[in-house]
C-alpha cells in the first residue's frame, strides 16, 4: 500500500475516533501537512455537527475555511476537545518531531491547549530514535547565527531552511546528524537558547494517542 493510501487509512480512522464526540460547543484542533489536510477533507463531511476548529497554520485555516468550518482564534476559545495533526517522526513513547511543514510553533501550541492529542502518521514516520528526521528549529532572524553556534555545541549541523518564512515572521533552522536518546532533555536544552522561538520536538507534551497506518491495518497506540 502506498504512503497517501496509509495517510488517508488513518485520517479516516480519526475521524471515526473523534465524529461521535462532535456536538454543538465542539472546537477542535487541527494540524498542518498532506496528512492533517486529509483529515481537513474528511472532516469537512460532517462540518454540520460541531462549531468550528482552531488551525495550527494559515493553509490550514484557509483548507478548512473551503470546507465552511468555522476557524476561530485559539484567544477566543476556552477548551479544545481533540487535536489532530501529523508528524515527521514518531517513537514508542509517542514523542515526536514535527515542523517539516514550518508550523511547529503554533502546533505545539494548540497541543498544548487540546485535552487530546492524536497524531496520525503513516508507518515510515515510526523510528527507535528520533532525529533521522532533521529536526526543525523556529529561530528569531536576527538571532540565527547565535542558535546556530550553539547547536553546533550540542553535537547537531543546523542549515538554515532557504526561502522559508514561518506564519510567525521567522526562520527555520533544520538540525542534520542528531540523534536524539533523550528528547524530553534536549527539548528543553535547546528551548533555552536565546532566539529559539520552539523546536519541533514533541516529547514534554507528547501525542497522547498515535494512529499508525501500516500494510496489516492501523495501529491504535497509546
Ligand atoms: C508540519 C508538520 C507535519 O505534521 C509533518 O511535517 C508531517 O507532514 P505530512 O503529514 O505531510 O507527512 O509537523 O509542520
Amino acid at each position: 500500500m502506498d504512503q497517501d493510501s496509509l495517510k488517508l487509512k488513518v485520517a479516516r480512522a480519526a475521524l471515526d475516533i473523534v465524529q461521535p464526540g462532535l456536538e454543538s460547543g465542539t472546537v477542535l484542533g487541527i494540524g498542518t501537512g498532506s496528512t492533517a489536510n486529509m483529515f481537513i477533507d474528511l472532516l469537512g463531511e460532517v462540518a454540520h455537527l460541531f462549531d468550528g476548529a482552531v488551525a495550527s497554520s494559515e493553509a490550514s485555516a484557509e483548507r478548512l475555511k473551503s470546507h465552511n468550518i468555522p476557524v476561530y482564534d485559539l484567544n477566543a476559545v476556552d477548551r479544545i476537545s481533540v487535536y489532530v495533526d501529523g508528524a515527521d517522526e514518531c517513537n514508542e513513547a509517542l514523542q515526536l518531531i514535527k515542523g517539516g511543514g514550518a508550523a511547529l510553533t503554533r502546533e505545539k501550541i494548540v497541543a498544548a491547549v487540546a485535552k487530546e492529542f492524536i497524531c496520525i502518521a503513516d508507518e515510515s514516520k515510526w523510528v527507535p530514535v528520533l532525529g533521522a528526521f532533521p529536526l526543525p528549529v523556529e529561530v528569531i532572524p536576527m538571532a540565527r547565527s547565535h542558535v546556530a553556534r550553539e547547536i553546533v555545541k550540542l553535537g547537531g549541523d543546523p542549515i538554515l531552511r532557504e526561502g522559508v518564512v514561518t506564519d510567525n515572521g521567522n526562520v527555520i533552522l533544520d538540525v542534520y546528524n542528531f540523534s536524539i536518546a533523550q528528547p524530553l532533555a534536549m527539548e528543553a536544552r535547546i528551548n533555552g537558547i536565546v532566539g529559539v522561538v520552539c523546536n519541533g520536538l514533541f516529547a514534554l507534551r507528547p501525542a497522547d494517542r498515535l494512529l499508525l497506518g501500516t500494510a496489516d491495518g492501523v495501529r491504535d497506540l497509546r
